[in-house]
């Protein structure tokens, strides 16, 4: 079994079998027609519960053979033009390639003596980062798993810099289309079930600051405590951004944290053209970005940025086996000690290489495409008698609702917007998202993909305006 250890004595096995696995999905990717083949859970499940797991292959060919039938074939392919779902982007060769190494290698970015170089290389991509923002020259920060750890770690900051007797005084204020993960942040730190408060939003779905300037108030005379403003920086499901110049002059006004919830629009802090869309995220106490969403990175790969690097030692925790204060004086930087995590990947080498192979202006560009491409899209869908939709984006997403000329009942039109969606994932010839916008259905493209084109979008438009008029015709049937 001791060949199976990765080691100087097993290199060229290494070699041999990590090429054939990256060969077999070279061969996968360059075959792939349609991001997705509508396997469903029935007919997929008894191919994985057939496997017994005590039953080794021994053989790396035969186990690839395996992966093939159990998950490489039925995969949701990201790479695909016509993968217009959620916020998952196609991913860069470079930071694929330092995908491979770091988990080769296998550093752990808790303690310098756990990664050396991985350490100075995170702390220089999080300096990176901020001057980006311009969050001034005591910023600094940590890479996450994601935005929701981004998001949970900074509120996590901004309770502890919160001035309060009771947690249940605090209050979160964030819009009414912000991301799920303030909510949840603010249950796994101990606030009070009203804790977040929804601010309404405008046509455009950004944030009122009127009736943020409303609730601030109201909130002081309440004898409560305004813990944080998130500012979400492209909403998960409108791109829409938030006025962060308003907001910022509030939260100076009432002396509260600013956090801006960048996880999506930060691809705009290396846009060659629209970086001032996300002008006065500089003013936010901390930031949160998914390089995994916008920075066309593999999952995961997220930070979490403070304006002031003191606030980061609320998540300091000292251990006599791992990072003792000792250390804190002798000036050996462990990032555990800004970290919710211990063990953690070297998850910044993917942007490293992306950075040093592509540069920020290659990433640049790929997300001014992918936005080029939602302002197109909104045209058509504009100018298209068939479908309402939502909002001209700032980003790159479009929330549109399939109208069907002879239909006016707002549920029967619901019920035929929910199986186009449904009927298309089971075609696979594409994959769209969905959401609710005023208690009614919608869909959702959700565009990262700079290889998808206008013509992608009118065939999925046509496509979904045909799996809606089939249920309205089986529909019709059915009631007569
Ligand atoms: C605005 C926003 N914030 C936070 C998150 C959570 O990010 P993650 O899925 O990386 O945890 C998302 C995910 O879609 C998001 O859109």
């Amino acid at each position: 079994m001791r060949s199976h250890l990765l080691n100087d004595a097993t290199a060229e096995q290494y070699r041999r079998s990590v090429t054939e696995g990256v060969e077999r999905v070279a061969a996968k990717l360059a075959a792939t027609d349609r991001p997705f083949t509508g396997v469903t859970v029935d007919a997929l499940s008894p191919r994985i519960d057939e496997i017994d797991l005590d039953k080794p292959l021994h053989d790396t060919a035969a186990v690839l053979d395996e992966l093939e039938d159990v998950y490489l074939r039925d995969a949701v392919y990201f790479h695909h033009p016509r993968y217009l779902a959620h916020l998952n982007c196609p991913v860069v060769i470079p930071a694929v390639l330092g995908e491979a190494v770091l988990s080769a290698v296998n550093s752990s970015l808790d303690t310098w003596d756990q990664s050396a170089g991985g350490t100075l290389i995170e702390r220089k991509l999080i300096d990176w980062t901020c001057a980006r923002i311009g969050l001034g020259p005591a910023a600094d920060g940590v890479f996450t798993s994601g935005g929701t750890q981004s998001n949970l770690q900074a509120l996590l900051l901004a309770r502890e810099e919160a001035k309060t007797d009771s947690l249940a005084k605090l209050r979160i204020f964030a819009s009414e289309v912000s991301h799920f993960s303030v909510k949840k942040s603010a249950k796994l730190l101990g606030l009070g079930p009203d804790a977040v408060v929804s601010v309404p939003v405008d046509h455009d779905k950004r944030m009122q600051t009127v009736a943020l300037a409303r609730e601030l108030e109201r909130c002081a005379k309440d004898g409560l405590v305004p813990m944080a403003v998130v500012a979400t920086g492209g909403t998960t499901d409108f791109g829409s951004i938030d006025p962060l110049p308003e907001i910022a002059g509030l939260c100076e006004q009432y002396g509260v944290w600013m956090h801006v919830d960048a996880a999506y629009g930060c691809g705009l802090l290396a846009s060659l053209k629209y970086r001032d869309r996300i002008a006065g995220i500089e003013r936010a106490d901390s930031v949160t970005v998914d390089y995994h969403k916008s920075f066309f990175q593999p999952v995961s790969s997220s930070a979490v940025l403070v304006r002031d690097a003191a606030t980061l030692r609320h998540a300091t925790y000292h251990a006599e086996y791992l990072n003792p204060r000792r250390m804190v004086q002798e000036r050996i930087p462990n990032q555990v000690d800004k970290s919710l995590q211990t063990t953690r990947r070297f998850d910044a080498l993917k942007l490293w290489m992306t950075l040093r192979v592509m540069g920020a202006d290659g990433i640049g560009e790929l997300f001014d495409e992918v936005c080029d491409l939602a302002a197109e899209g909104w045209k058509l869908l504009a100018a298209d008698p068939r479908y309402d939709v939502v909002v001209q984006p700032s980003l790159s997403t479009l929330v549109f609702r399939y109208i069907p000329a002879a239909v006016t009942d707002p549920a029967e039109i619901d019920r035929a917007n929910l199986y186009a969606r449904k009927a298309l994932f089971a075609s696979g010839d594409a994959v769209v998202a969905g959401t609710k916008v005023a208690g009614r259905h919608y869909l959702k493209f959700t565009l990262l993909n700079p290889e998808t084109t206008t013509a992608d979008i009118a065939t999925v438009l046509d496509l979904i305006a045909g799996h809606a008029e089939q249920y309205l015709g089986e529909s019709l049937d059915r009631a007569s």
